[in-house]
Formats: C-alpha cells, structure tokens, sequence
C-alpha cells in the first residue's frame, strides 16, 4: 500500500474508534489541518521531477477526498447518537397511568366559619376583623381587665420581645373593643379569628379560633341573647328541638355573665338527655361565654351606657366543628395530614 494509501487507511480507522464530537475535529487537524500529514504530502510534491507530479499529486487529491468524507461520517453518525439518546432520556411513556392532580378543598374550620358568617349574616349581622398581634389595652384593659386584674391569668398568652404592651391575642374580644370604636351604635357583629394561649392537649391547641358576637342597641336584652344564640345553634346543626341552658358565670367584660351550654348533639333526642362519653354523660356541652355588655366597656369606647345597651357572646368554632363532625381530637385540625384533611373535600 502506498503511503498515500496508508494516510487513508489510518485516518479513516482512526474516526471510527471516536464517539466524542470535539474529539473528532481534533483528530481530524493532525490530517487535514496547515501542519497535518496530508497538507506534508502535498508539501513534498514541489520536489518531485515533473513528470511523476500528476500523478502523485491526484492521489493525494483522491486521498484527501475521501478522509474529508470519512470525518463528515462520523460527524453525521456522532450527531445522530447523541440525537438517540437524548430522545431516549427524554422519552415519554404514554402508556404509563397518570398521575392526576389532588382536589383542594377546604379546611374543616374554614367551613365552619363560613356558615356561621353566613347564618349570622341572615340575621343582620355585620362580619369585622382585628389585628392578631394586639396590645394591651384592647387585649385587657378596655375590657374591663386592668393590669393585676385576676381574669389576665386566665389568658396567660405569648408576649412579643422587646415590645412592651404587645402579644397575640388571647380572644376575639378586643375586635368587639375596635369596631366600637370605629362605628356607631346600633351594630351588629360578629368577629372570626385565630386567637392564641399557652395551652396544649387534646382539646386544647395554643392556636386556635374564635368567633365574637356583639349586639349594642337602645333596647338589646338578656332575653335577645337567648333567642339569637339558640337559633344560631338550631340552624348550625340542623337540629330544631336543641335546647340551650345559661348558666351564671363571670367576665370582666359583661354583667351579668352567663356560660351557655347546649343539649347534646350525640345523645340528646326529643328533649331526654341520655348521655355519652362525648358530653360527659352530663347530657350538655359547653359552647360559649355570654353576657350583657359591661357598661365600663362601653365607656372605654366612649359610647353612652345610659342610652345604649347589648350583649356580646365569644365561642369556639373549632369546638363546633368537632361536634358537628364527629372529631374527638382538636389537634388533627391543625396538623395539616391530608388523609384526614382529604375526609372534608
Ligand atoms: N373572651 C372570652 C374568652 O375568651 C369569651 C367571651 C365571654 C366573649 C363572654 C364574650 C363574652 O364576648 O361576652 O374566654
């Protein structure tokens, strides 16, 4: 084989064994490139004789032909393996299942929040908002709470660092004390929101919610409270012969004060109390503190205690949403485990 021959071999042998794109146009300069092999061929032809320059210089024309045509090959097929396996990387199995995208749904609470809006919107009932980071005063003081006031113990609670006079609101309260402030007699309202005490078992969480109530008119009595709160609670859990019970009790903030209690949603039919576990065999269910706001309360917010009057209710929707759907452990409501956050969809 003539050396020229030899060159075509090599480099053709020489592509064959390259996978790698950079490599090859590499290679192919110690062949093609100004001080390749080939281009010394054509270099030496200048001193052959005349009459074998023809010749010699058509075989390394042909030569170079054809290790030109060898590397464009290989380019070609290195191109079209990397083409091939980026398609099999990115490869899309149709016939695979899919995967499907989970239904949202609301939380437990959430739903319960909204019929209570909604049911109290019916009536008349306008629905405010409050800051969750409060301050002393609407928190304690207005409320007829002052400092060394013995109800603050009740209502132990996170105070924030370094800011003197603020912490996380113990109850919807102060929301009673801002709308007073901010509109004037007659309202109607009640205030949703996440309150907050150092409290934590099964039925207690140090995050949970309330919803305040508030009715200040010139002629609101003991006995609206009643008829507004028992129907509440009959169209909340659609059932029409719930009874309701007050019972005397205190807060600062009302005078008199009452707790109200309903019948047994599990274990109260037709007006006989049977008891269960869920009652405490007692036949009632704590549900709510009430009273008659206390004229000091609205002094606070500068309304006049002779002219006007109402009550004001504060209870636990998370309580109430337990109770409606059968749910014994407060703490599943806020561990966010969609197996049984799912349940409610
Ligand atoms: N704020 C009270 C608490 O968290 C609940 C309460 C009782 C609210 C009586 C009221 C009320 O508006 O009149 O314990």
């Amino acid at each position: 084989m003539s050396d020229v021959e030899q060159l075509v071999a090599a480099a053709s042998a020489e592509f064959a064994g390259i996978d790698d794109a950079a490599q090859l146009e590499q290679v192919k300069a110690r062949y093609l490139g100004k001080s390749g092999s080939l281009t010394e061929l054509l270099k030496g032809l200048g001193k052959l004789p005349p009459e074998e320059r023809k010749a010699r210089g058509a075989a390394i024309n042909s030569a170079k032909e054809r290790i030109e045509a060898a590397l464009q090959q290989r380019r070609e097929a290195i191109r079209a393996a990397v083409l091939q396996a980026q398609l099999h990387a990115e490869a899309l199995d149709v016939t695979l299942p899919g995967r499907g995208m989970g239904v949202g749904g609301l939380h437990p609470v959430t739903r319960t929040l909204e019929r209570i809006e909604e049911l109290f919107r019916s009536i008349g009932f306008d629905v405010a908002d409050g800051p969750e980071i409060e301050d002393d005063f609407h928190n304690f003081t207005a409320l007829n709470t002052p400092e060394n006031h013995p109800a603050r113990s009740m209502h132990d609670t996170f105070y924030i660092e370094n800011t003197p006079g603020l912490l996380l609101r113990t109850h919807t309260s102060p929301i009673q004390v801002r709308h007073m402030e901010s509109h004037k007699p007659p309202l109607r309202v009640i205030a949703p929101g996440r309150v907050y005490r150092v409290d934590s078992d099964a039925t207690h969480s140090p995050m949970f919610h309330q919803v305040e109530g508030l009715w200040i008119d010139e002629d609101v009595s003991f006995a609206d409270l009643k008829g507004v709160f028992t129907d509440f609670l009959r169209r909340f859990f659609e059932k029409p012969e719930l009874r309701t019970r007050f019972r005397p009790s205190f807060f600062p903030f009302t005078e008199p004060s009452a707790e109200i209690d309903m019948s047994c949603v599990f274990c109260d039919e037709g007006g006989v109390n049977r008891g269960c576990r869920v009652c405490g065999h007692t036949g009632w269910l704590e549900i709510a503190g009430s009273g008659m706001v206390h004229p000091n309360v609205l002094r606070h917010v500068g309304i006049d205690s002779e002219k006007y009057i109402g009550f004001a209710f504060g209870m636990g929707p998370d309580r109430l949403t337990m109770l409606r759907y059968g749910v014994s452990d407060l703490r599943l409501f806020f561990d966010g485990d969609l197996r049984f956050l799912s349940q409610f969809k």
